[in-house]
C-alpha cells in the first residue's frame, strides 16, 4: 500500500519545512490577538502554486499545536485535499448541504490527530454552492467545534469564490510560487481580496522546484510587508525564473504584500 501521502512529506520535509509553516502558524496566532482568526482561506494568483499543499501543511501545524482543526474542501474545481491525504471519505460537502448526510458523519478524520478533512467532488455551479447562504450557515455550526476551519479554495486570479469565501472569512493567505506569478498580476488579486473587505494575513512564497524532491522554501510576509522566515532546504540551486517575468527579489515581492 503506498503509504507516502502528504502528511509522510510533512513528517520527512525535514526541519527547515516544519520551522517555515510553525512560523506562520505562529504569525497568524499573534494575528489572532486583535481580532480571532478562526477562519482561514488559502488562495493564489495562479494555478499549482502550492495552496493545498499549503493549506495541508498548516492544518498539521495546527494540529500539532493541539489546536482541533478542520480542511474544507473549498476548490470545487480541482478537488485534491481528498487524494493528497490519500482518503476516500463516504460523504461530501454537497452531501451535507443537501442535508443528505450530517457533518459529523460527512467531516472524517485524517491520519494526524485533530486535523479533519470536509472533502468536496468537482462541481459544476461552485460560485452558487460557496456563496450560498447555506454553504455560510455550515461554517457558522461548525465554528464551535474548532479551534481552526482552513477553506483551501482555486485560484483567486481566475475565479471569483475565493474572494466571496475570504470577505466572509476571518483571514486570507496568498501562496506565490517562485517564477509563477509577475507582481502586476499579485496586486491584482490583492486590490481584489481589499474590495472584498479580505483581511489578508499575508504572502507565503513557496520555492518549490517542478522536479519534486526534498526541495521547501517557505517564506513569510506579513500584512506590513515585513519578511518573517526564509528557509531553504536545499543549497546551491539556483531559483527558475521565467523568461520576462520580473525578478522577485526580497525588495519587489513585499511591494505586493504592501498593499495589504
Ligand atoms: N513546497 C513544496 N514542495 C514540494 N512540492 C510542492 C510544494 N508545494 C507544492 N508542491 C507540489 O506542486 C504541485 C501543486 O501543488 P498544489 O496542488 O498544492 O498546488 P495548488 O495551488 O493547490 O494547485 P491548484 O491550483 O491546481 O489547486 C503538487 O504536485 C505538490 O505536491
Ligand atoms: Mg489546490
Amino acid at each position: 500500500m503506498e503509504t507516502n501521502d502528504i502528511i509522510d512529506q510533512y513528517k520527512n520535509g525535514g526541519a527547515s519545512l516544519r520551522d517555515a509553516i510553525k512560523t506562520l502558524r505562529t504569525n497568524i496566532s499573534f494575528s489572532s490577538m486583535d481580532k480571532e482568526i478562526k477562519t482561514i482561506v488559502i488562495t493564489s494568483v495562479t494555478p499549482h502554486e502550492g495552496k493545498s499543499t499549503l493549506a495541508v501543511f498548516l492544518g498539521l501545524a495546527m494540529a500539532e499545536s493541539l489546536q482541533r482543526t478542520l480542511l474544507v474542501e473549498c476548490d470545487l474545481r480541482r478537488p485534491m485535499l481528498q487524494n493528497y491525504l490519500k482518503l476516500r471519505p463516504p460523504y461530501s460537502l454537497l452531501d451535507v448541504m443537501g442535508k443528505r448526510a450530517t457533518d459529523d458523519i460527512a467531516i472524517i478524520p485524517t491520519k494526524a490527530k485533530y486535523l479533519d478533512l470536509l472533502s468536496a467532488a468537482v462541481l459544476a455551479n461552485p460560485v452558487e454552492i460557496l456563496g450560498s447562504v447555506r454553504f455560510q450557515t455550515l461554517i457558522d455550526e461548525l465554528k464551535p467545534k474548532y479551534d481552526v476551519i482552513i477553506l483551501d479554495t482555486p485560484p483567486l486570479g481566475s475565479f471569483i469564490e475565493p474572494a466571496i469565501l475570504a470577505s466572509k472569512s476571518d483571514g486570507t493567505i496568498i501562496v506565490l510560487k517562485t517564477g509563477a506569478t509577475d507582481v502586476a498580476a499579485a496586486q491584482a488579486v490583492v486590490s481584489q481580496l481589499e474590495k472584498a473587505k479580505a483581511r489578508i494575513l499575508g504572502v507565503v512564497i513557496n520555492g518549490v522546484e517542478a522536479s519534486g524532491g526534498d526541495y521547501y522554501y517557505y517564506s513569510y510576509y506579513d500584512d506590513d510587508g515585513e519578511k518573517k522566515r526564509k528557509k531553504r532546504k536545499r543549497l546551491g540551486k539556483r531559483r527558475r525564473l521565467r523568461p520576462g517575468r520580473q525578478k522577485r527579489t526580497e525588495k519587489n515581492v513585499p511591494a505586493a504584500s504592501k498593499l495589504v
